[in-house]
Formats: structure tokens, C-alpha cells, sequence
């Protein structure tokens, strides 16, 4: 379900906003001589999530790294947009980087969804080795440059995500029965949630809040950072450890920008870009702890679940979703990195 006028208004909001960057970015010369160039970042996250203060470092280090040739202005809260928007914006130039989740480049070339799937990896860290490592992703991360203009630069793991309800804890695929449960808009997720037995309803991230106040959604899925970043935990209190998916959110750049960077800031953009994501992971870690923390002080329950129950409603997705030697070979790569 997609709310016309709030994505008109956004996109009125993003062009305001670029509005402004352009006139207050301060581009010009840097430290040596030569162009300067903000680049302009879009992130759907608070300014307390662990990505937005990881890409707040990454642009720090790469205005120092370039002597001040490169520097990143982060856009935080969708104001440039939900990431539908803001991947448009990307492929078109008008935005040079954002944050998007997998299930949007899933809806570009489907072999990003294999990396989508539940259960494909079942630890942040084995997660982080595959989808940084360029051998590992083969050409998966160029494979929309001459079709969309976008290259994926690599990715921020976005932790286990877990089901949450208005009505009661869930323990098994049963207990979800009739309950409408947001899902990205995604195939694969929109399956997902229907094998673990929900009313799948997709939804723009900034929408949940208000949904769920109002009724229009029983409960939706996602990690304890974003439960608690964007307030979820205060109207629908049942977490239930589902551990369906740990999911990936991918740092996308304009092709034509990327490759007009000269080779020395090229090499500064990717050495920053490892050390922000090796500082994402390590945040992770931590938030994830005291999200738990915060949700509990304000009377979130957190259950477990009969776990075998969930494997054995998703496992038929596999025959459903993997369906090229690609796709396969990039499956068993997951689930062999643990
Ligand atoms: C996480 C993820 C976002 C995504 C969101 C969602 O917060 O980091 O990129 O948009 O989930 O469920 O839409």
C-alpha cells in the first residue's frame, strides 16, 4: 500500500531540500587546489541509528582523506524521500549516494534477492564478510550500471529481524493467523510473511508508526534498532524472536559520478567506506543491546519461538526464489560464511 500524497509531499520536501544544499554546500576549491564536491546522502534513519552516525564518520575521513576534494552531507529521517525515491534519485543524479534496503535492488535484477532470503545467513559477522568481499558478490554490484546508472559501493548489515504484534506474543506460524503484518515492498518478503502464516501488507518504512497506531496493521517485522529508532515498541509491545532474517542495507552511488572520480579519491572513498562499515558492525552490537534495554523499561515483552515451526514454513521458499545457477551459487556462499 502506497500513500500517494505523502510520497507527492516527500518528493516536494526532497526537492526543497536539494534546494537548499545547493545553495548552502560551500563547493568550491579544496585545501590543494582543484574542485570540491559535496556529496549529497539519503537514509530513510534517525540521526540516533547506528548508519547515520557510521556515514556521518565515513564523510569525516573521506573530506580528510581527499584534502577536503570529497565530503558527505547526510540526509537523515527521509527527507530526501523513501528509499523508492531516493534509488530513483540516485540513478538519476539529482541525489549522489543512499541507503537503501536489499528488497529495493530486488525489485531492479533479482539475484539481489537472494541475499533477501530467510535464513540465508545466520550471523552478522559471516553476513559482513560475504557482502563486502568483491570476489564473493562476483558481478552482482555492477550489474545495475548500464540499466539503472547504479553501482552498489557494498553494505550495512541490518540485523535479525524478528516479528512484532499489537495483540499478543507470537510462538508459532499459527498465532499470526488474520494478523496484518507490514512487509518491505518486496515478492520475496510479501511470500515470507504469508508462509509464516500473516496477512503480508507492504509499506513504506516511514509509514509504520502511524499505521499501527491507527489499526491499519496488526504488527510489522524488523530489528530491535529500528523498533525502538522509529518508536514502534509504543504501539505494538509483543517482540517475538522469530530470527526470520537477517537483513542487508546497501550504500548505492551514481555510476556516472563514481567513475569520474580520479584514482586517488577513488582509493580514499573505498578505504573509508571499509572503515565505516567495520564501525557500523561494531555499533551494531551495542545499539542493538540497548534497544532491548529501552524497549523493556517502557513495557515491551520479548518472547522466543518455536523456531523449527518457522524453518519449516519458509523452507518451500527456497524452491520459489532460487531459481538461476547464480542464485544458487550466491545462496550456498551465504550460508557457508555462517
Ligand atoms: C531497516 C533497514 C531499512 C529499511 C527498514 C524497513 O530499518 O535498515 O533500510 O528501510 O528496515 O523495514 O523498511
Amino acid at each position: 500500500m502506497r500513500n500517494t500524497t505523502l510520497l507527492r509531499s516527500g518528493a516536494v520536501a526532497a526537492v526543497a531540500a536539494l534546494a537548499l544544499a545547493a545553495c548552502g554546500s560551500g563547493d568550491g576549491d579544496a585545501a590543494g587546489g582543484g574542485e570540491s564536491k559535496t556529496l549529497k546522502l539519503a537514509l530513510n534513519q534517525t540521526e540516533q541509528h547506528p548508519s547515520f552516525i557510521a556515514l556521518e564518520n565515513f564523510g569525516k575521513r573521506l573530506k580528510e582523506s581527499t584534502g577536503g576534494r570529497l565530503s558527505v552531507q547526510v540526509y537523515p529521517n527521509e527527507t530526501l524521500g523513501a528509499q523508492q525515491e531516493t534509488l530513483q534519485l540516485v540513478s538519476d543524479g539529482t541525489v549522489d549516494l543512499a541507503i537503501v534496503s536489499g528488497t529495493q535492488l530486488e525489485n531492479l535484477n533479482k539475484d539481489f534477492s537472494v541475499f533477501n532470503m530467510p535464513l540465508a545467513f545466520s550471523s552478522v559477522e559471516g553476513q559482513m564478510k560475504v557482502v563486502n568481499d568483491q570476489k564473493a558478490v562476483g558481478d552482482l554490484y555492477s550489474s545495475l550500471e548500464a540499466s539503472n546508472k547504479v553501482t552498489v559501493v557494498g553494505a550495512f548489515t541490518q540485523g535479525t529481524r524478528n516479528v512484532y504484534s499489537k495483540k499478543a506474543p507470537i510462538n508459532t506460524p499459527a498465532d499470526l493467523k488474520g494478523q496484518k503484518i507490514r512487509v518491505q515492498e518486496s515478492d520475496l518478503h510479501t511470500s515470507m510473511i504469508s508462509a509464516m502464516g500473516a496477512s503480508a501488507t507492504p509499506m513504506a518504512f516511514g509509514e509504520v508508526y502511524t499505521a499501527l497506531q491507527a489499526g491499519v496493521l496488526d504488527g510489522a517485522e524488523n530489528n530491535e534498532v529500528s523498533y525502538v529508532t522509529q518508536k514502534h515498541f509504543e504501539v505494538a509491545k509483543f517482540y517475538s524472536r522469530t530470527n526470520h532474517l537477517v537483513g542487508l542495507d546497501y550504500l548505492v552511488v551514481n555510476s556516472d559520478l563514481v567513475k569520474g572520480f580520479s584514482g586517488e579519491d577513488k582509493a580514499a572513498f573505498d578505504k573509508e567506506w571499509a572503515a565505516a562499515w567495520a564501525e557500523h558492525t561494531e555499533l551494531w552490537g551495542k545499539e542493538t543491546e540497548k534497544a532491548i534495554a529501552t524497549a523493556e523499561a517502557a513495557g515491551a515483552k520479548f518472547n522466543d519461538v518455536d523456531a523449527a515451526a518457522f524453518e519449516a514454513a519458509l523452507e518451500p521458499l527456497k524452491e520459489k526464489f532460487l531459481t538461476s545457477d547464480v542464485q544458487k551459487k550466491l545462496y550456498e556462499t551465504a550460508q557457508a560464511a555462517g
